[in-house]
């Protein structure tokens, strides 16, 4: 349908955001880097879930197949420690990994951070929907979208 709005998934992927032990800081972080670059109309499909593989599963699917979203973004959850999933189960449910954006934001991180060699960061797609992962610090999300953003609308409208 012409001047629909893009929906754009925004997904925390956190324990402690999750239970409310800290506020959320990731998504805001991501819709307002949106806010910024996006030229044409969209809209957020905000969530905030735990590190948990069923429920980071169903929300990427639920964002996909039933919302339609274009672009899935998530943040948390792609360091070593055992309850972060966010790689493997994004992997799990795409159709096609796209290495480089994964190669890319772990090479400029790495210009900021030396522990951006923890993250396994990656991004992949599921039908017509482009899914990125970014980690859960907040200053990461504009290290991470800066590089690979100018990507993004080219890839989503390869793909549509
Ligand atoms: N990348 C950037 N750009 N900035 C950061 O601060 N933090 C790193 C890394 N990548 C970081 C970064 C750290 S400390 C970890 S443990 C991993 O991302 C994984 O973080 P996550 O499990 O919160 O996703």
């Amino acid at each position: 349908m012409p001047n629909t709005p893009a929906k754009i998934g925004i997904v925390t992927v956190s324990d402690r955001a999750y239970q409310g032990e800290y506020e959320d800081r990731g998504g805001p972080a991501i819709r307002e880097y949106l806010q910024q670059v996006m030229a044409s109309p969209w809209e957020a499909v905000a969530k905030v879930i735990p590190d948990e593989r069923e429920v980071l599963n169903q929300t990427l699917i639920g964002l996909s197949d039933d919302v339609g979203c274009c672009l899935i973004i998530t943040t948390g959850g792609t360091g070593p420690a055992k309850r972060d999933l966010t790689p493997d189960v994004t992997t799990q449910v795409c159709d096609k990994i796209l290495p480089g954006f994964g190669e890319l934001m772990r090479k400029v991180s790495l210009e900021k951070v030396p522990t951006a060699i923890l993250s396994r960061q990656t991004a992949g797609l599921r039908g017509n929907s482009l899914i990125i992962n970014l980690p859960g610090q907040p200053k990461a999300i504009a290290e991470c979208l800066d590089a690979v953003f100018p990507a993004i609308p080219y890839c989503i409208d390869l793909v549509e």
